[in-house]
Parts: structure tokens; C-alpha cells; sequence
């Protein structure tokens, strides 16, 4: 049975890695010819990573679908906690993350190492987090959830959709995603 909730969660997933792992490159590849990185492309990233995953994909996660498996399989409730915890921590920590751009930006060369130590946690962060959802979360959700816990669910996911993704993003992020996907480099854009 294919639900279209696990489907919206997947997709975003795998662009959101996609966009984490290009975020990785674009700095390594700045840091090898001793440049100065595209700061207008890293920060149309976090401004999306911030805006998209961040504030729909855990809200739904955190609201629609962790409750539900909450009810389901409370042997999952702690695991569940510690991904709650991580979704508040995430939003923080791509202000902060935003923040240390900035400084980067405006101060050069002396807040490099500063700005590159945190975007690694971030990523890191984020990519194990995925990995506890992939392995964990939604193998159980298919498996133990009922029908009407995935009415309302596709239903909810359904309205989310995410333009990396491949679906029509919202016309308000569109120039957003063109523009990433302009300027940033293989694996998720079409740039150099
Ligand atoms: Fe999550
Ligand atoms: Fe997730």
C-alpha cells in the first residue's frame, strides 16, 4: 500500500539531502581555491531549508504523524522525543547557522572556519536525523498505523508540497528555486 503521506516525506527527504550535501560541496569547493563562496546562493539555501523543511515538513511530522504513532506503538515514545527535541533544535540552529553566514559574509576571512564547523554539525545533524526517521519512524508507521490514520495523514501531506521535489512548487518560492537551481552545483543544480 502506497500512502501519499510516507511518499511527500520521502521526496523531501531525498531534496533535502540533495540540497544539504550540494551546501557541503559548495563550501569544500570554496575552500580548496581559496575563494569566497556564492553568498547569495548559500543563503537562498538556508533561507529554503529554513522556510520548507523546517517550518512545514517537522511541523507536520510533529503534529499530524508523530501523535499518531504516539498512540499506535508507545514503545517508539522516546524515539519520537528525541526527533520532537531535534525539530526545535533545528529551527534554532539554522538561525544560528544563518547568522554565522552573515558574519562570514560581512567579516571574511576570520569567521570562515566558524561559519564551515557549523554548517558540518548542521548537516550531519540533519542527515542522521533523516536516517532515524527512514529506519525507524516510517517503517513503523506503515506498518501499525490504521485506515483512518491515513486519510487524515495523505490528506495533510497532500497540501505540502515541496518544489524540489518535482511537484509545482508555490508560486511565491518559485524565483527562490530557480535561482538555486540555477547557480548551484551537481548533485542538486545545474550550475558549475
Ligand atoms: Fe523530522
Ligand atoms: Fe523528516
Amino acid at each position: 500500500m502506497r500512502h501519499v503521506a510516507l511518499t511527500v516525506i520521502r521526496e523531501e527527504h531525498q531534496a533535502l539531502a540533495a540540497m544539504l550535501r550540494s551546501l557541503s560541496m559548495l563550501l569544500a569547493q570554496s575552500r580548496r581555491e581559496g575563494k569566497v563562496p556564492d553568498f547569495g546562493l548559500l543563503r537562498a539555501m538556508l533561507f529554503y531549508i529554513d522556510e520548507f523543511p523546517e517550518r512545514l515538513h517537522h511541523t507536520k511530522e510533529t503534529e499530524l504523524l508523530f501523535p499518531r504513532l504516539r498512540e499506535r506503538c508507545p514503545d517508539l515514545i522516546p524515539v519520537l522525543d528525541a526527533l520532537d527535541e531535534d525539530h526545535e533544535q533545528g529551527e534554532r540552529a539554522v538561525l544560528r547557522l544563518e547568522h554565522a553566514l552573515l558574519a562570514f559574509e560581512m567579516m571574511g576571512e576570520a569567521r570562515r572556519l566558524e561559519f564551515e564547523a557549523a554548517a558540518e554539525r548542521y548537516v550531519n545533524f540533519y542527515l542522521s536525523h533523516m536516517g532515524t526517521e527512514e529506519q525507524t519512524i516510517l517503517p513503523a508507521a506503515e506498518k501499525h498505523l490504521l485506515p483512518e490514520d491515513w486519510v487524515e495523514l495523505d490528506a495533510a501531506f497532500a497540501r505540502n508540497k515541496d518544489p524540489l521535489t518535482g511537484h509545482q512548487p508555490d508560486d511565491a518560492y518559485r524565483p527562490l528555486f530557480t535561482r538555486i537551481l540555477n547557480t548551484a552545483p551537481a548533485p542538486i543544480g545545474l550550475g558549475g
